[in-house]
């Protein structure tokens, strides 16, 4: 390769051209790089027939993730004719070689395929569901999880995964949320970077790299009443201040791939949206990676309204889609539409050319067989580093959502406990959704978690105590997999009455209950978002003994939970933890790590206050401590939500002084400094997540009440203090305006710092431009 940069050159240049050196090598370099690809791959189109281009427009499955009800048939067919680009659902090196030896050696351009799946939360060892992730608050590690888990998918062939999903959710309705990072804009924005990160590592082409793909482009968190695969009818002014923010964030973090939404923007189903796919993505944001469609979503166009097969698959390549998942609407039309005249040479093009390049950023025409290597499938998957990782992640994750006298922890010796509930002897549930390659019979569950660290210190008196639905039509909607949720042998009323003797027994009852792994997730919207009634009716006759009741709550979305919020003494919601659940709970429920995860999304108190989020506009007559005449409120209940954004307890408490600022009139460019005190009152070590929000209350525009804008996780020994500073800058302050213009606006602004979104000191500046 020709060197660009040498030694000598250097010697003469002065010290400041020095300075700029690196970055000019880098760009240079990237410069060369695409070059060379350009080359590359040019050469390679000119030998391909119009059938092979669109041959690599078609990713199949391989069978192991079904979202749909179109399957590909006959895949090694399809492979060796050069007629698919791309396999997802198939995994296992043996699996993965006889494919890609199919592809490179069995076709006549020995083209490699790329192979995806639905790597979410975790390859084999599962971490935290998103969702759980997300209130972490902590950004290292989200990217380690991300990094585990492309090592670990790479180690079984895979080369790209669909993940990270980055669609912002208000509704926990929709059952998706749980693949989310909740509701925040920017919050979500960072998340995504960290798992592009984490994923891509430094450079695709390393073995233990994998493609990110960013999904679902666009907004369909915002499906109308959180009804899966619904319509989504949003503003633009809204799309762009809070759903598209975290799509950005992702490509600017080096995205590899994108993958298109199920459902319409601005009446234009996304999978064929022109101004979504191409105006927006690729001319506005600058995205040189492919799209994708989603599992049969350039077919369903149709089912939108815009045309039979043919109609939609034209349009969806003129709008920018690359990729067609399952549905094989372009490689059935696309031939037959370039002879009529109805897409291009150009378009097909151009599309084939985004695919082979993503090929070529990782690695596959160097070495198609690259992340197929039998020994790292034997060595690098579900290690004990991986496994420690996710227990440590999922300790992270929970967040303490009430512990009235201090009733947690719990002591590790002397005394007895109740163990109850269906999700306490219970592995599968365990994982959450999405975990294609998770193996449940090798995850820890909340008995043997308990046992692991109290032996036989502390007296455990075991109940099921419920099953986890007795609605028969219910539970066949959640067995979508076999024996996922089973009815127990003894009838509803005999396991309550079981529960209740094994709680009289003990001292406290600690019952582990909530939602089950299929009752979140991909088409899993739930109208009523309560525990299931079979739980709550034992939760009910515990609370009648008056012991104190722990709830550990499962949930893979903002539960309603006021009357377990009016009688439980504590609850610690733990989502869906992953493989390493029963031991990261048993370490926060004994206090070997003080729970410090804060809510993502806001829990409402009722399904009827549903959409609820914290970064509201103020309305016109906005409610202030309670329902009120020619208000905007309800009769029958407050606006508040439950437990708000940002929210969560440590078993030691924090105490926040006023905020000192460094000045409280600023002009143009400058720096805010906005200080507090943060001290630790409580009798234990604690991490504590700083919320920084701001908001803007006269502008050209209805702005929300407050914005998250940053925060730090700082950790704090029992009678410790900190001093926290956030630098604000303009750039902090900005917001798109009925232009569309990203620009901020002089005046008043409220510098909010607390432990949540309701709890926080308050101080105002004027910046004036
Ligand atoms: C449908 C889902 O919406 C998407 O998230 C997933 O990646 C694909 N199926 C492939 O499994």
């Amino acid at each position: 390769m020709k060197k660009y940069f040498t030694t000598k050159p250097v010697a003469y240049l002065s010290a400041a051209m020095l300075l700029c050196l690196p970055f000019s090598n880098a760009v240079a370099q990237k410069q060369t790089e695409t070059a060379k690809m350009n080359a590359f791959i040019s050469g390679l189109m000119k030998k391909m027939t119009v059938d092979e281009k669109i041959g690599q427009l078609n990713l199949v499955t391989g069978g192991m993730a079904i979202t749909g009800s179109v399957t590909n048939n006959g895949i090694s067919d399809g492979v060796k004719k050069g007629a698919i680009g791309g396999i997802f659902g198939l995994y296992g090196t043996d699996n993965v070689r006889k494919m890609q030896e199919a592809a490179v050696k069995g076709t006549r351009l020995h083209i490699p395929l790329i192979f995806g799946l639905d790597v979410i939360h975790g390859h084999r060892t599962i971490f935290p569901i998103p969702l759980g992730m997300s209130t972490t608050w902590d950004l290292a590690l989200i990217e380690q999880a991300a990094h585990i888990a492309a090592k670990e998918a790479t180690a079984e062939g895979l080369n790209w995964v669909f993940s990270p999903m980055v669609d912002i959710a208000r509704d926990a309705r929709w059952g998706r949320i749980s693949e989310g990072s909740g509701e925040d804009p920017w919050y979500g924005g960072k998340v995504a970077a960290a798992m592009v990160k984490g994923y891509q590592g430094t450079s695709m082409k390393n073995a233990d790299a994998v493609m990110a793909c960013v999904k679902h482009f666009a907004l369909y968190g915002g499906a109308e009443a959180g009804r899966e695969y619904n319509t989504v009818d949003m503003s633009r002014l809204s799309m762009y201040n809070y759903y598209l923010p975290p799509y950005k964030a992702a490509l600017e973090a080096g995205a590899g791939s994108f993958m298109s939404s199920f459902n319409v923007v601005d009446g234009v189903p996304a999978t064929a949206n022109k101004w979504l796919l191409t105006d927006l993505l690729r001319k506005q944001w600058g995205f040189k990676g492919f799209v994708v469609s989603d599992y049969t979503s350039l077919n369903e166009v149709s089912n939108h309204g815009l045309g039979d097969l043919q109609t939609v698959s034209a349009l969806a390549l003129k709008a920018g889609l690359d990729m067609d998942m399952v549905g094989e609407g372009f490689l059935t039309t696309l031939k037959k539409s370039l002879q009529q005249g109805k897409v291009t040479q150009a378009e097909i093009d151009m599309a084939c050319r985004r695919v082979l390049e993503a090929k070529y950023k990782l690695g596959l025409f160097d070495n198609p067989y690259k992340s197929i290597d039998p020994q790292r499938e034997k060595t690098e998957i579900m290690t004990e580093a991986n496994r420690k990782a996710a227990r440590i992640t999922a300790e992270h994750s929970f967040v303490l959502l009430k512990n009235a006298n201090q009733i947690l922890p719990l002591k590790k010796s002397g005394g007895s406990i109740a163990l109850v509930g269906p999700l306490a002897d219970n592995k599968r549930d365990m994982l959450g959704t999405w975990v294609i390659g998770g193996e449940w019979e090798k995850s820890v569950s909340v008995i043997e978690g308990i046992k692991h660290i109290v032996g036989d210190n502390v007296k455990i008196n075991y109940a099921r105590g419920s099953n986890i639905t007795d609605d028969a039509t219910f539970m066949k909607r959640l067995n979508f997999g076999p024996g996922m949720v089973w009815l127990d042998k003894q009838s509803p009323e005999d396991m309550i009455e079981d529960a209740v003797k094994a709680a009289k027994k003990s001292d406290i009852i600690v019952a582990v209950v909530g939602e089950s792994q299929s009752m979140s997730g991909e088409s899993s919207s739930r109208s009523d978002i309560s525990i299931p009634e079979s739980q709550q009716l034992m939760l009910k006759a515990l609370a009648k003994l008056g012991k104190p009741i722990v709830i550990v709550l499962f949930n893979g979305r903002p539960l309603t939970l006021t009357w377990e919020n009016d009688n439980a003494a504590a609850i610690l919601n733990v989502w869906a933890p992953g493989t390493e659940a029963g031991n990261a709970i048993a370490e926060v429920l004994f206090g070997n790590y003080n729970p410090s995860g804060k809510l993502t999304t806001t829990f409402p108190r009722s399904v009827g206050q549903i959409p609820l989020y914290y970064n509201h506009l103020n309305t016109g007559r906005p409610y202030s401590t309670g329902p009120t005449k020619f208000k905007s409120n309800y009769l029958d209940i407050s606006n508040d939500p439950l437990y708000p954004f940002g929210y969560g307890l440590s078993y030691t408490s924090f105490g926040y002084s006023n905020i000192t600022l460094n000045k409280t009139k600023l002009k143009g460019n400058e720096t805010l400094t906005a200080t507090v005190t943060v001290t630790n009152k409580g009798p234990y070590a604690g991490e504590e997540v700083v919320q920084l929000y701001i908001s803007d209350p006269a502008a050209s525009i209805s702005r929300p009440v407050k914005e998250l804008k940053d925060f730090q996780k700082i950790n704090l020994q029992a009678g410790e203090q900190k001093q926290v500073t956030f630098k604000i800058t303009p750039q902090q302050l900005k917001f798109y305006n009925s232009q569309l213009k990203y620009d901020w606006e002089a005046g008043e602004f409220i510098v909010q710092i607390g432990t949540s979104s309701a709890d926080t000191k308050n101080a105002k500046v004027q910046w004036a431009k």
